[in-house]
């Protein structure tokens, strides 16, 4: 089984990130032949800062390799060190037809943020689709945002097997329940676009800041509190023991604890369950060498993979 997934440098990883897509990708990592990659082509669709998208590449790999992805099981690389992508991208873009790029959320919800209307935006799945077939892809784990380019990625491929015969493998998504979405310090979902983040490994002052300022109602210390909703208790979910999550569950709904005592129980439960990773993360930043060696050998891998599926391409498409 083939397992391939990528993330933006658009930021840090956060909270969402890592347990809403990261999490799950370093778990398959023992299940089969995974493909894990940093979106800097993506990325240019809304990064304008060129040593921002360097740092945040550089960035998100390393907290990649401190959360346990392990570079002999899976292949982690940079977008674009895959030189034959946006040559891929443009073969899908001549069988893709307007109308299914037109009708994707994602480009919509983008506009309607009030993004700028560049080709590259529109043209953002099927640059999707480009990563996920050069690697004759099984599985794809992504977060709920993305099934609907999943849908694209297989109509793409479709197309493309009616033209020219049995060129690409049809990819399956594996999509996270609905409900694992990570809240915000504001309650919203947790988003790099929302300003309501908290990144994997802030060091401790910054990180004492952003969960005592978790927004909160205006309920007394002695009433109980509503848990349908909270995003202490949606961040405490993930990160505390069953029991303990229990425990913070139950002490809401009896009263008598205030809003700050409970976010102090969660700022030492995600300081303790990152403790590990920020001690491995200390070492691979101590080691940018390191780091760039992994990436170019993952390139390396990653290109050899991606050869011989272009090379059917070519000349099933009459380039060679
Ligand atoms: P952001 O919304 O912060 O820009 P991305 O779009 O870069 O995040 O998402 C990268 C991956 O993390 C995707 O697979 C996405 O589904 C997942 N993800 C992002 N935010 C959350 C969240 N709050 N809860 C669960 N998964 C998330
Ligand atoms: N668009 C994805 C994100 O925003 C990153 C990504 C690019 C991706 N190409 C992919 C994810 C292919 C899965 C498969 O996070």
């Amino acid at each position: 089984m083939r397992i391939l997934s990528g993330i933006q440098p658009t930021g840090l990883p956060h909270l969402g990130n890592y347990f809403g897509m990261m999490r799950a990708a370093i778990e398959l990592q023992e299940k089969g032949e995974a493909f894990y990659f940093i979106a800097d082509l993506h990325a240019l669709t809304t990064v304008r800062d060129p040593e921002a998208l360097r740092r945040n590449s550089r960035e998100v790999a390393i907290d990649f390799l401190a959360c346990g992805l392990d570079p002999a099981k899976a292949c982690l690389f940079r977008q674009s060190d895959i030189t034959c992508i946006p040559e891929l991208a443009w073969i899908l873009s001549t069988v893709t037809p307007m109308g299914l790029l037109e009708r994707c959320h994602s480009y919509k919800d983008k506009l309607a943020k009030g993004l700028h209307a560049s080709l590259g935006l529109f043209s953002y799945p099927v640059l999707m689709a480009a990563d996920i077939l050069a690697y004759d892809s099984d599985v794809v784990p992504v977060g709920k945002d993305h099934k609907q380019h999943l849908e694209v990625t297989r109509d793409i491929a479709v197309k493309i097997n009616e033209l020219y015969g049995e060129i690409f493998k049809l990819p399956e998504a594996m999509i996270r329940d609905e409900s694992a979405a990570i809240p915000g310090t504001d309650g919203a979902k947790m988003s790099k676009s929302y300003g309501n983040t908290v990144e994997l490994f802030l060091e401790e002052r910054a990180l004492k800041k952003k969960i005592m300022g978790i927004q909160t109602d205006s309920t007394p210390v002695e009433s109980p509190k509503p848990i349908e909703g909270s995003a202490i208790l949606g961040i405490y979910k993930h990160v505390a023991s069953p029991a303990d999550y229990a425990t913070m569950e139950a002490d809401f709904l009896a009263g008598g604890k205030g809003y700050g005592d409970f976010k102090k129980s969660l700022l030492s439960a995600v300081r303790d369950y990152f403790a590990p990773m920020r001690e491995r993360r200390e070492q691979f930043s101590s080691d940018p060498a390191e780091v760039d060696r992994i990436l170019k050998q993952g390139g390396e891998r990653a290109s050899e993979i991606a050869a011989p599926v272009m090379e059917r391409l070519r000349k099933a498409v009459g380039l060679r």
